[in-house]
């Protein structure tokens, strides 16, 4: 299993060779300390290194980061420039892969090109409108219970690690579909550890490192989503992984199990994180800004169902505010705070020469919060998000879901989740904070609150 891993590697990292720092010397920045570069100071605080290193060599530099050079570019242009790449530049393989290709090679993120496109055109059927609809039955379900047992048992909680917890078991269910049974603890386990092992210092699998109890997660994944894809293609469930099962490339021919395997544990992990961290950042604005949690609380009583009634798929659309109210939170705190590519030719952005193989990388968190976009930029405003102020405003000034070819599969998945989740908490519950409570922010390796964030819930029934 390691040298399967371990080769897959090798082959990304020695596609497109880095160009020396001769090749890179043009562009202001830094190499950092020795060994280890500017990864401390990164792993720390990636907020503040960002901003610190744009505030002394501007919206391109480079730095050493994870034992290679890395140029940064910042603001709406670059991120258009990277995303839409119109002229194939960028690749995603060799940008993504070096942190995601030991423990989930071949995700889709990690397909570049002609090869991507067909994959993706394959795996978009398992987010069409009729599928989504019976996913959004069983997060009304799963939701709704979850937030029973929290008014029940434990009003004063910590959100995140509940939040975690909660979107795990969702995910089993949309993505395995119901009769996952017993078996559903040891995939969120296996899930859990490769996900840990993504920003493991330690990168070989020596016995207990956390990249060993990957691997092991990841072989027990395969074994377990190779064994029910014959059955799972035999019969009809809605659930994520039956739909990949099913799903044709434009040829007609069905996705190996591999590639099943691969996009599905993919799925999962992109799933996961993402909408922990979210949900964790929007309760959290709501929580703090009570105008705002009440103004969001009218608009879903006036959808008129009763508390704990499941959200209907076709009232979605209804729910304007509370879409804007949670990009204004996507903004302040995105869950994947910077997008990484390698370019495979010979590129100029903003007056720089940028070298075949070089990394490079967009930083979301920090275009989220630029002064001369976004007026009074750490201010919860919601308002930024109606239709004439981004309209307003440069495309890319805001990509929380990236952008082009590869923007995320999940974004609808994502909002769907959120307007549900919150249509539930809302209308049982209001969220209070402890007395003088700020909880802190952590961006590394995902945003999150760094003590889990304290929430107290009070029933209103
Ligand atoms: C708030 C939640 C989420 C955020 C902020 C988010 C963010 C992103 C971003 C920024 C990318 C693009 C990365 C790049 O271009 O390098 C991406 C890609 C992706 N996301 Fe999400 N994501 C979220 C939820 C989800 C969910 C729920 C799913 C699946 C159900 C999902 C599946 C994917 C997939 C498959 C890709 C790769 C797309 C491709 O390469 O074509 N994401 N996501």
């Amino acid at each position: 299993m390691s040298s399967i891993i371990f080769d897959a590697k090798a082959a990304v990292a020695s596609a497109i060779p880095e160009p020396p720092l001769s090749a890179l010397a043009h562009i202001p920045g830094t190499d950092g300390w020795p060994f280890v570069g500017n990864t401390l100071q990164y792993v720390v605080d990636p907020k503040g290194v960002v901003e610190r290193f744009a505030a002394k060599y501007g919206t391109v530099y480079r730095s050493r980061v994870f034992g290679g050079r890395s140029i940064s570019l910042l603001g709406p242009e670059a991120n258009e420039f990277v995303l839409m790449d119109q002229a194939r530049l960028f690749s995603s393989t060799h940008g993504w892969g070096r942190i995601l290709e030991s423990l989930f090679p071949r995700g889709l993120l990690l397909l570049d090109f002609d090869e991507h496109r067909l994959h993706r055109k394959a795996l978009s059927v398992a987010f069409k409108s009729g599928p989504m609809k019976s996913y959004l039955e069983n997060l009304n379900r799963g939701i709704a219970s979850g937030i029973d047992g929290w008014l029940k048992t434990s009003p004063d909680l910590r959100f995140y690690p509940a939040i975690k917890q909660m979107t795990l078991d969702l995910a089993a269910v949309s993505f395995l579909g119901e009769e996952i049974g017993p078996d559903v603890q040891a995939v969120k386990s296996a899930l859990t550890e490769m996900v840990a092992a993504i920003v493991a210092v330690v990168r070989r699998p020596f016995p207990g490192t956390q990249m060993y109890r990957g691997v092991k997660g990841r072989k027990f994944i395969v074994d377990y989503f190779g064994r029910q894809i014959s059955s799972r293609r035999a019969g009809d469930g809605d659930d994520i992984f039956t739909q990949l099962c099913k799903a044709t490339t434009d040829n007609g021919a069905l996705l190996t199990p591999q590639e099943v395997i691969d996009h599905m544990s993919f799925l999962m992990m992109a799933a996961h994180d993402t909408l922990a961290s979210s949900l964790s950042s929007f309760v959290y604005f709501l929580m703090v800004n009570p105008d705002w949690q009440e103004n969001l609380r009218e608009e879903h009583e006036a959808l008129g169902l009763a508390a704990g009634e499941p959200l209907p798929y076709d009232l979605l659309d209804k729910l304007s505010l509370t879409e804007m109210a949670f990009e204004e939170s996507l903004r302040l705190i995105p869950p994947a705070p910077s997008i990484l590519r390698c370019a495979v030719r010979e590129t100029e952005f903003a007056g720089f020469r940028i070298p075949a193989g070089a990394r490079v990388n967009i930083d979301l968190l920090y275009t989220h919060r630029m002064p001369d976009v976004w007026p009074q930029p750490e201010k919860f405003d919601p308002l930024r998000f109606t239709d004439q102020a981004k309209r307003a405003r440069h495309k890319y000034a805001f990509a929380p879901f990236g952008g082009g070819a590869h923007m995320c599969l999940g974004t609808h998945f994502a909002h769907m989740q959120a307007k549900c989740f919150i249509h539930h908490l809302l209308t049982r519950a209001k969220i209070l904070p402890a007395p003088e409570y700020r909880p802190e922010w952590k961006y590394w390796p995902i945003p999150q609150p760094r003590d889990g964030l304290q929430v107290r819930l009070r029933s209103m029934s």
